[in-house]
């Protein structure tokens, strides 16, 4: 943990919560979703904007910081840094495309890294997209960004352009989706990512024994995958690079930060 993300959890115990606007979600009229401004008093470096919820027995929430000189934003922190060791220097990156949008955490984060990358979301639920759009992304900031209300899974059947970073993030509370394991999808994520490219898949509902068969068994289509874990919260990554020497200074970079579980590199 940096010390900027040592001092931001110190400053979230003091942080003063203020409900900005509550939704019914249209999936599923039984959930709220609520849109909470949390400021510290005196201190407004650290006020975060969140979109929470409570699923059956699961509490979620999508943050982003409201300062905009603060890059690096307060959840997803080992999405960031792979990105970051992925693309040391942001101006490379040119395209990205995440699923799963909710707050727009990451979008945020690189539109914040680079001003010339196009960043294209893809989110089903309607309220989020709602939601994102009046709270979370109504500024000149995402002036490359373009969120689309679709299906992730059959979205990515339909990518022509090539992407260089693709961040996979479809879990919300409860909700399990077992197809990002599968065959199909992972062809369609390998179909659709340019020659240097990363696909970081949030695998928070896969136990690390998963993960480690998930990441073997799509390996060879990559140039190499990995299992990384942030505090035991796994994420798989599938590698795409020209040379297999680029591979080691990426896994040097990455690992200041977060501990690399697994490689497993394609013959
Ligand atoms: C954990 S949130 C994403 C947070 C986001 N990546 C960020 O940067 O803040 C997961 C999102 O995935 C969305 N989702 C789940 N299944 C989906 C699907 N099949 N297609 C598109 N979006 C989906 C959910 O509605 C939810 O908003």
């Amino acid at each position: 943990m940096s010390f900027l993300d040592f001092l931001a959890s110190q400053f979230s115990k003091a942080q003063k919560a203020t409900l900005v606007e509550s939704f019914q979600d249209d999936l599923d009229p039984s959930v709220m979703f609520k849109v909470v401004d949390r400021k510290t008093p005196f201190l407004p470096l650290f006020d975060v904007r969140r979109l929470e919820f409570q699923r059956g027995s699961s509490y979620s929430y999508s943050a982003i910081y409201l300062n905009k000189h603060l890059r690096l934003q307060p959840i997803y922190f080992a999405v960031q840094r792979l990105t970051e060791s992925f693309f040391p220097k942001f101006s490379s990156l040119e395209s990205a495309l995440v699923l799963g949008c909710a707050g727009c955490s990451i979008p945020r984060f690189l539109a914040l890294s680079s001003k010339d990358c196009k960043i294209t979301g893809v989110e089903y639920s309607k309220t989020m997209i709602e939601i994102a759009r009046k709270y979370f992304i109504n500024d000149p900031l995402y002036k490359n960004f373009t969120l689309l209300h679709d299906d992730a899974f059959s979205y990515v059947h339909r990518i022509t352009v090539p992407f260089q970073l693709i961040y996979v993030d479809l879990f919300l509370a409860e909700n399990n989706c077992p197809q990002i394991t599968s065959m199909e999808f992972i062809h369609a994520i390998c179909s659709s990512m340019a020659e240097e490219s990363i696909a970081i898949f949030n695998a928070l509902c896969l136990s690390k024994d998963d993960c480690m068969k998930f990441a073997s068994r799509h390996a060879s289509s990559f140039s190499a995958a990995y299992v990384f874990d942030h505090q035991f919260h796994y994420y798989v990554v599938f590698v795409k690079v020209s040379s297999a020497s680029k591979l080691k200074p990426f896994e040097k970079r990455a690992m200041n930060f977060i501990r690399l579980d697994e490689r497993f590199i394609a013959p």
